[in-house]
């Protein structure tokens, strides 16, 4: 067929037959007319597969039309397939470790909620743990070999360790006093920007990424703006389908992070939530984190000479910081490398 003629033949039949299945697909407000007790509306359309127009029909496969002569108008049970949407992570989901296990294992929707699913990227790390494999599973069993337990698992998501997704940093605006994070939407906002165009804003040499100086300028624009925070660190797996592939070797080299050149620190990201529970991430430059190291190098015991230092450690601008003149950046932990001293 000649390019015309194919054009021809889109509009004159293709769009049609688009626009009929449309108008004969089941509508959501007549399912909901007997589940309404089930799914709630609102909280549906609020969902990522409601924001985008993914119908009732479209998960729960197999129903062409409703026979209302009958008790239940129509067939059960009605399957539903993520894979026909997530083929990538219903992959590699299969190739992990909870593949086959039947009702005792997980399934797409013991992780995620189907039909009010958010986009959980700005949970925290130890959140989404809690929200995912702690349902079934108590870490403090089988990690012997891991020391500072407690600090690891707040820190680490269990993906990150157990998946073959890479791990990367992420630094999260965080309040200390509030104890939670800063929402990146009211953030930008703040600064009258969106938050996916702060990287643009910010990156004044046109690098890609967020150097110390850029953010040392994000955080004092923020001041201005009445709006204070630190950085608090984790690592999570990289936002990869592979994230699913679950092993049950996990990383037990301690080198993996425990060191400046581990592969986790080429990936560092400035996270910034927003209200769809999805986050804008920015790449920031990894010397971002070593431009602390020597101060945290004084302050710990040369036994643990390691940027990850930093990590769980909530890194503090701006304020008090910038007041030191030089010493731009200071770190949350100084108080205890005080009492260390006075106990020595
Ligand atoms: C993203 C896919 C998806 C969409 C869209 C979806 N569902 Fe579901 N639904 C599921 C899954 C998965 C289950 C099974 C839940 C389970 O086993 O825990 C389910 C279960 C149900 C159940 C049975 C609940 C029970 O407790 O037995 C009903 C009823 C239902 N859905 C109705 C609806 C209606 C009505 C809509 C549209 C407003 C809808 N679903 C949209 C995935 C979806
Ligand atoms: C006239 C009422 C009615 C309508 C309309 C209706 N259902 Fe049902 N549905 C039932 C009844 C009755 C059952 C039997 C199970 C129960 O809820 O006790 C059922 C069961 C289900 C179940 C759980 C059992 C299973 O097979 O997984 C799902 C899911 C479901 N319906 C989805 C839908 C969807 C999607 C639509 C719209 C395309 C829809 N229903 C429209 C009455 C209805
Ligand atoms: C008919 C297609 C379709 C089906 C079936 C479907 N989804 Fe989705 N899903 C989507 C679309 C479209 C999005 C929005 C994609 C985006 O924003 O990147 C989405 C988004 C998601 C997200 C958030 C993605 C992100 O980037 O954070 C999750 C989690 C998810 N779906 C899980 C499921 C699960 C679990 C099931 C099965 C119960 C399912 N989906 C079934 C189409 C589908
Ligand atoms: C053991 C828990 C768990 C199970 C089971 C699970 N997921 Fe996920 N899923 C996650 C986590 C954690 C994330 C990352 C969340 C984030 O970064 O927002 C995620 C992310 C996603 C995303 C976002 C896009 C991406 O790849 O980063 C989609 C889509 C998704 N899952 C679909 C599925 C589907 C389909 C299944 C079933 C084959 C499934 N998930 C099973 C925990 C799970
Ligand atoms: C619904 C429950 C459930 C959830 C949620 C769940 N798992 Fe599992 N997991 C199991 C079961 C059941 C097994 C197989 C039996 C066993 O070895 O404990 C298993 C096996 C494993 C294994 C292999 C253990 C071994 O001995 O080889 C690892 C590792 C694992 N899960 C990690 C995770 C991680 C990480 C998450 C979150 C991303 C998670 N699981 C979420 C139920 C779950
Ligand atoms: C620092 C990396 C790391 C982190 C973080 C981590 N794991 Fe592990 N995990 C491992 C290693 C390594 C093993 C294998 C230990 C062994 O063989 O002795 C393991 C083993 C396991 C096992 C198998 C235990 C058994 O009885 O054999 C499960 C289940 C598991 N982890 C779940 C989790 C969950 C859930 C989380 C998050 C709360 C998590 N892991 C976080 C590295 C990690
Ligand atoms: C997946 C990355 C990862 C791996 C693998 C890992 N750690 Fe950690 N570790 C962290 C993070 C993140 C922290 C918390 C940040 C901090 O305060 O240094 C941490 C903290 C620690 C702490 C506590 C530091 C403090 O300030 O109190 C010790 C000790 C430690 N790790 C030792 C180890 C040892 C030993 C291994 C190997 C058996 C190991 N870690 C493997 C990421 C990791």
């Amino acid at each position: 067929m000649k390019g015309r003629w194919k054009i021809l033949f889109l509009l004159v039949f293709l769009i049609p037959l688009v626009a009929t299945v449309k108008v004969h697909a089941i509508e959501n407000s007549e399912c909901l007319e007997c589940h309404g007790d089930v799914v709630d509306e609102e909280r549906f359309k609020a969902s990522v597969h409601g924001m985008n127009e993914i119908a009732c029909t479209d998960c729960h496969a197999g129903v062409e039309k409703l026979n209302y002569e009958e008790d239940v108008p129509h067939p059960t049970p009605l399957k539903v397939d993520c894979s026909q949407c997530h083929e990538d992570e219903a992959d590699s989901f299969q190739e992990g470790v909870h593949a086959d296990l039947g009702d005792d294992g997980p399934k797409c929707q013991t992780c995620h909620n189907p039909h009010y699913t958010k986009y959980t990227a700005s949970k925290l790390s130890f959140e989404r743990n809690r929200e995912t494999c702690l349902k079934c599973h108590d870490p403090e069993e089988g990690h012997e070999f891991l020391p500072a337990k407690k600090l690891h698992f707040e820190t680490v998501g269990c993906s990150a360790c157990h998946s073959k997704a890479g791990g990367m940093v992420r630094l999260i605006p965080y309040n200390i006093l509030k104890e939670k994070p800063v929402s990146g939407e009211e953030l930008a906002k703040a600064l009258g920007v969106d938050p996916d165009a702060l990287l643009e804003r910010y990156d004044a040499n046109h690098s890609g990424k967020l150097e110390t100086g850029e953010i040392e300028k994000l955080i004092k624009d923020a001041e201005a703006k009445g709006i204070r925070f630190s950085l608090k660190g984790e690592i999570v797996s990289q936002a990869d389908p592979s994230l699913h592939q679950i092993e049950s070797e996990g990383i037990s080299q301690c080198l993996k992070c425990h060191s400046e050149k581990a592969k986790i620190f080429d990936h560092v990201v400035l996270s910034l939530s927003k209200s769809d529970g999805s986050t804008a991430d920015i790449p920031v430059d990894k010397k971002f984190l070593m431009s602390i190291y020597p101060i945290r190098f004084y302050m710990i015991d040369a036994t643990r000479i390691t940027i990850l230092d930093i990590i769980g450690a909530l890194i503090v601008l701006g304020g008090v910081a910038f007041a030191g003149g030089h010493c731009t950046i200071r770190i949350l932990t100084i108080p205890l490398r005080r009492k260390k001293k006075e106990e020595q």
